[in-house]
């Protein structure tokens, strides 16, 4: 295997892994090694994502294909399905560097090892090591993602974050300011702070509510955002900062998973569904145009018809903004695997599909309602047609422009029309002086 000199980051699952998928390409070129765009470059990691479906085994047919389409090409598997499976990636698929994801600053080491000829293998999860050894921000979009908060201990009994990311991390406060500060001097103009658990971030007396505070003071931020949230979590602190901080944007996603509470319980949620709502409420109170977003799971194992109904029930109630939702799958070594009454593949996918169009239904309900509003929307990228802008709105909405301003620019506009995804704005023309 000789050296390569181009490298191509491949980033799959949550916005966390395209955050590291960026920390890592900024190791790699910090290390001397060239961006490349696509597969063809003479190392390709592949950042994977393991939190559902079989995710391990495409992990296996994408090695196979690239190998057979380059031989030579050097392969690294990062992200969490490198985290469960370790060695056996190596033993299996031949793989040169296998990283988990508390050891990427190590990736250009562990590069180097593999073009000598033995294979890299770099799993372990020291506290915190990675961020301090990672280089600085340099260049970043208008809206930048920050990780505070890494690692989970809640253990719901499907999910395998836990076993693959760790115990929760909070970075420290100081390390975030400077890495904000960094961002926005880099171009970002928004923020969204990240953690598996984001809003359990806490160190010496301060929250995430204290901390949103703070950022709000950095000069040249005007926007914050903050996901993944577990209701648990939703301190007063944090509620209150949705009233008082004037950049921290009205969208709240907040992972409520199922309706209904002896299945809440078998997942070890912690919580109820009233306990989620009453949570609900005093957001709301906090910030009346909240957009509110969630995470569904259907059929997780032993769940009847009557109580996937209250979770179609609990949708009606909360008429989400926005959501995502899963078919249950069983991951292996999560505890829920092993139940009996896993649900036919057939009755998943009715239900999923029943889910989806209520969450549909709500989605365009809550674009609708946009319509007519002014809001300020921060350019993000190009649209299908020339002169067009996207950008997003303070709920997260795509809004198109004709004619848009460049990248980064932050501007008002008066919403017309809205389709099922996304809205069309018409830029607040600078009165005339
Ligand atoms: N099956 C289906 N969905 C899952 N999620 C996590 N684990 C599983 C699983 N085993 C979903 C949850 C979580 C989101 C990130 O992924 O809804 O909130
Ligand atoms: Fe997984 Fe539950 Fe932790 Fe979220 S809170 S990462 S669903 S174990």
């Amino acid at each position: 295997m000789t050296a390569p000199k181009t490298f191509h980051v491949k980033s799959f699952g949550c916005q966390m892994n395209v955050y590291d998928g960026e920390r890592m390409a900024e190791a790699m070129a910090a290390a001397g090694y060239t961006a490349a765009p696509g597969e063809d470059a003479d190392l390709v990691v592949l950042n994977t994502c393991h939190i559902r479906e079989k995710a391990t085994e495409k992990v296996y047919s994408d090695i196979g294909r690239m190998k057979k389409h380059r031989p030579d090409q050097m392969i690294a598997v990062a992200g969490c399905v490198a985290q469960a499976e370790g060695a056996e990636i190596v033993r299996r698929a031949k793989v040169d560097v296998v990283v988990g994801p508390q050891a990427y600053h190590n990736l250009p080491q562990l590069v180097a090892d593999a073009a000598k000829g033995t294979a890299a293998i770099d799993t372990d999860m020291p506290a915190l090591s990675k961020f301090g050894a990672l280089p600085a921000r340099r260049r970043v979009g208008p809206s930048a993602f920050l990780t505070v908060q890494e690692g989970c201990d809640k253990f719901c009994t499907y999910c395998v974050v836990p076993y693959t990311r760790g115990a929760e991390i909070s970075r420290p406060f100081a390390a975030i300011v400077d890495e904000a500060k960094a961002l926005v001097e880099a171009g970002a103009k928004e923020i969204t702070l990240l953690g598996q658990n984001v809003n359990a971030w806490s160190t010496d007396g301060e929250d995430l509510g204290s901390l949103i505070h703070t950022l709000d003071r950095i000069p040249g931020l005007a926007r914050i955002r903050y996901t993944t949230s577990h209701p648990n979590d939703m301190t007063q602190s944090l509620i209150d900062a949705h009233r008082d901080v004037a950049s921290l944007m009205p969208f709240l996603h907040l992972p409520v998973q199922s309706g209904n509470d002896r299945i809440l319980k078998a997942m070890n949620r912690s919580h109820t569904r009233d306990s989620y709502l009453r949570i609900l409420d005093r957001v709301r109170a906090a910030r009346p145009d909240i957009a509110l977003s969630g995470d569904f799971i259907v059929g997780f194992p032993g769940e009847t018809e009557a109580e996937f109904a209250d979770t179609l029930s609990l949708v009606a109630e909360v008429r989400h903004a926005m959501a995502f939702s899963f078919k249950y799958s069983p991951r292996p070594g999560t505890p829920a695997a092993d139940l009996p009454d896993q649900i036919a593949p057939e009755v998943m996918v009715d239900r999923l599909a029943r889910l989806q169009d209520a969450l549909g239904r709500d989605q365009a309900a809550f674009n609708a309602d946009t319509v007519g509003k002014r809001c300020a929307i921060l350019i993000e990228r190009p649209g299908r047609k020339p002169g067009q802008m996207i950008g997003k709105s303070p709920w997260l909405q795509s809004v198109v422009v004709e004619d848009g301003p460049p990248i980064g620019s932050l501007i008002d506009v008066d919403i017309v029309a809205a389709g099922p995804v996304s809205l069309t704005g018409v830029a607040v023309l600078a009165r005339a002086a």
